[in-house]
């Protein structure tokens, strides 16, 4: 609102001016007082108050002059004020729309200018992650034994004691499940259970041979979990690829030649292979296959003339178990365990990887630390 002491508030009696000069002094100081206010006015909203303060109907000031200036002027002076009164008001008038107009285009160049879009600026660039080394070597595995005629298949993560023990011929109280004493799931009360984490991929033997009749080739990528305490080669869940071949005519030389063929895909053709008696209740007879030293080339001694520390001087690697299946399985599938036969393996991924990629820490593969990621693109 214009200043403190308003002249406007005022009869032109009140403020003792009885001269048309007089008169016209006030208009100038009261444009004057308009031209100053007008400076701060910016925006929108500024200019809407500034305009009710000036054209408002009821105490704008231009209602103001014309009830207390105007109306109760004496007939000497009321040609002199009206006559101000227009001239200020066409000039007050021309004013504000004026910077309406003004501040409306200002706006409209404002949004523009955000909706521009400047082709010649480089674009964001967001780094691609890669494949988990994990993940690489899940494929390339399967593409070893899909080119050999293997299909891949899943299963659940989430079993029976029947799939994961009993299907596979581990009765309740059978010593191995020590070895894979695991996590229970806490169920509902009234839910049928028990139900468990798999501690292997084989449960996807029992289920696929329960879908399918032989042949069977097929291999099953998958997670696993035990109730191992971390380290440096244990986590509590890790990654395997069960593998299982059954028909009416397959042998144990198939059974190695096809481990050999594959191990030496994966590690390379200078690797030899070998086979050591075993124990899986799922398979008869049982074997660890095991891969001449990879780090040392099987000499057991390391380039330095001591002795290789990966092979512990062996010149040979533990790879993972194997067997002919045992005819008890087939039992538990409908199969004819007089007609049929076959072999299955359960390699462990994360193992594999580590052999091959010169990895010391499985805890790695589960860090996510960019540092190590970056290095398997
Ligand atoms: N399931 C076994 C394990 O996890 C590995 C295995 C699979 C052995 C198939 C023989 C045949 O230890």
């Amino acid at each position: 609102m214009p200043t403190i002491e308003n002249p406007t508030e005022k009869t032109l009696a009140e403020l003792g001016i009885r001269e048309p000069e007089g008169v016209a002094n006030q208009f100038v100081t009261v444009r004057a007082h308009f031209d100053g206010q007008f400076q701060t006015v910016h925006d929108e909203s500024e200019w809407k108050l500034f305009r009710d303060a000036w054209l408002g109907r009821k105490s704008g000031v231009l209602a103001l002059i014309t009830d207390n200036w105007l109306k109760p002027a004496s007939p000497e002076l009321k040609r002199a004020v009206g006559a101000g009164l227009n001239e200020l008001r066409a000039h007050v008038e021309a004013e504000i729309e004026a910077r309406r107009a003004a501040i409306e285009a200002e706006s409209e160049e404002a949004a523009g200018a955000k909706e521009r879009v400047d082709l010649s600026l480089p674009g964001v660039v967001r780094p691609i992650g890669s494949r988990h080394l994990i993940r690489q070597v899940f494929q390339e595995i399967e593409d070893i034994f899909v080119s050999i005629g293997f299909s891949v298949v899943e299963g659940p993560e989430i079993e029976t004691p029947y799939y994961n023990f009993e299907a596979l011929n581990i009765p309740e109280f059978h010593p191995v499940r020590d070895d894979m004493d695991t996590f229970y799931l806490q169920l509902p009360k009234g839910a049928p259970g028990p139900l468990l984490l798999r501690t292997h991929t084989s449960p996807v033997q029992i289920r696929t041979m329960e879908k399918q009749q032989p042949p069977v080739r097929v291999i099953v990528p998958g997670k696993v979990y035990r109730r191992d305490n971390p380290d440096a080669t244990h986590s509590f869940m890790f990654h395997q690829i069960e593998g299982l071949a059954v028909d009416t005519d397959i042998t144990f030389c198939d059974f190695t030649g096809t481990i050999e063929y594959f191990v030496k895909q994966y590690f390379g053709a200078n690797v030899k292979t070998r086979f050591r008696p075993s124990y899986f209740p799922f398979t008869e007879p049982s074997v660890e296959f095991d891969v001449s030293c990879i780090f040392c080339g099987g000499s057991g001694t390391a380039s330095s003339g001591g002795i290789c520390s990966q092979c512990k001087g062996a010149g040979w690697i533990e790879l993972f178990g194997a067997g002919m299946v045992d005819p008890a399985v087939y039992g538990f599938v409908n199969y004819d365990p007089k007609r049929v036969n076959g072999f299955a393996f359960g390699m462990g991924i994360d193992r594999l990887a580590m052999l091959k990629y010169g990895i010391d820490d499985l805890q790695v593969f589960f860090q996510n630390d960019v540092r190590f990621l970056k290095q398997f693109p």
